[in-house]
């Protein structure tokens, strides 16, 4: 096996340490790689003015993989604040590197799969018939459009002359809008192209026709939202008709999807959306299968093959500075197995798959959050495990 060159972005807080204990996961399941560090997040905002120096973007561009762990953003204002005095007179603005690196790159493809394990404590439950009490077993992958929607940033305060003009074309904007004054309008646009919709939408089919999912639902809100929604349903139907008749199209509204997620968690496959609603959904379903602990995610380039592989949770500010520290590494881990089905290690990620499911089935060693205390330093002493021996417990049941 070729040895690869794995970029590693540890960013803040809690990132370091899970992506720490993840590399030490890795190597001990056969994994051969050098890890070159990239530097991102706070810390470099505060010395250097930008939290995603070039540097980072050119060791990506080179490598193409990257493991990413977390990173600390904060309001404008603080942004302001803790930024270097000599700066400060040079009107930066922060903006955030993860959103950063995806428009980039152009990591267009978000996937966050949420399953449930066995034996896992944090396994949402639900009542049947006569109180019986049930456990669905949920095996959901959402994928979100990445780069394009509410999070594309085109969006004003007191919006320029030629934009207000352009929207007093619409007639609902006259209607609804026009008696309110300029300054006191806040307009963020919610933009969908063809070429995005097309790719996340096969994406999402191609996975499910891979791996045995029997339906795709669309996860938007195409009654109300005609055109973005609308045309990304219309889309879906169309690609099902002629590439994936076998797959059934389900279309659902995010507002009752996010009900209906504790209903009937085990109907749904592969679920796309557009960029926020991708967000909003996959984190309704995270809480389902133990929350941020075992939260992970890929994002992605099929063009270029640059893919950047991380744990959705953030940098946890309030645990990062534990002597001993007691986040959870599994989300990362999991994270990380994403990166090898991304490169075609797949026995290696299938290896450490199992083991992360034995540890949690065992249940003899749990985080703080699986053992249900709240996040205290004093956890250790209470019986919950740390980062560290999570990942050594892995590494035990990977062999
Ligand atoms: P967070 O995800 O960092 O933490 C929220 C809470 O979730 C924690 O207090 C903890 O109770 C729990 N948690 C998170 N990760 C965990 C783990 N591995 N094991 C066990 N429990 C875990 O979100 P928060 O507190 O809203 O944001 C903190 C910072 O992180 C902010 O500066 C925020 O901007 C940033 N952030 C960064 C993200 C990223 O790097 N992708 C994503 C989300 C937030
Ligand atoms: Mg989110």
């Amino acid at each position: 096996m070729a040895k690869r060159t794995i970029v590693a972005l540890p960013g803040d807080g809690i990132g370091k340490v899970v992506l720490e204990e993840t590399i030490r996961v890795l190597d001990a399941a056969g994994f051969k790689a050098d890890y070159v560090e990239g530097d991102i997040g706070w810390e470099f905002w505060k010395t250097e003015g930008n939290p995603l120096p070039q540097r980072t973007l050119d060791l990506l561009e080179k490598h193409k993989i990257a493991l990413f762990g977390a990173i600390t953003s904060k309001p404008k204002d603080a942004a302001f604040a803790e930024l270097s005095p000599k700066l400060q007179e040079k009107g930066l603005v922060y903006s955030s590197p993860i959103v950063g690196l995806r428009q980039h790159f152009g990591l267009d493809i978000c996937m966050r799969p949420c399953r449930s394990y066995k034996g896992n404590p944090l396994n949402f439950i639900k009542r049947g018939i006569g109180d019986e009490i049930i456990e669905p077993m949920v095996d959901v992958v959402i994928f979100r459009q990445n780069t394009e929607g509410l999070y594309g940033g085109v969006e004003w305060s007191n919006p320029p002359e030629k934009v207000y003009e352009a929207l007093m074309t619409h007639p609902k904007f006259v209607k609804n809008f026009s008696k309110t004054p300029k300054e006191e309008l806040s307009v963020s646009t919610r933009i969908f192209t063809k070429k995005a919709t097309e790719r996340i939408l096969r994406a999402a089919f191609e996975h499910a026709k891979k791996y045995g999912y029997k339906s795709v639902t669309v996860c938007e809100k195409p009654n109300v939202i005609r055109e973005t929604s609308g045309m990304m349903y219309k889309m879906a139907q169309e690609i099902q008709k002629s590439d994936y008749p076998e797959i059934e199209l389900w279309n659902t509204n995010i507002d009752a999807q996010m009900m209906w997620l504790t209903k009937n968690p085990d109907n749904y496959g592969v679920i796309v959306a557009g960029n926020m609603f991708g967000d909003i959904v996959s984190d309704g379903f995270a809480g389902l299968i133990g929350g941020l602990g075992f939260a992970c995610s890929a994002q992605f380039n099929p063009d270029s093959g640059i893919g950047v592989f991380e744990p959705t949770h953030g940098s946890a500010p309030k645990y990062a500075d534990f002597d001993v520290s007691i986040v959870n590494p599994i989300a990362m881990v999991e994270s990380a197995c994403m990166m090898l089905d991304f490169i075609d290690e797949n026995e290696i990620a299938t290896k450490i798959r199992k083991a992360v499911a034995k540890v949690i089935a065992e249940g003899k060693v749990q985080t703080y959050d699986m053992a249900k205390m709240s996040g205290k330093a004093d956890v250790i002493e209470k019986g919950a495990a740390s980062t560290q021996e999570m990942a050594d417990a892995i590494i035990q049941s990977l062999k």
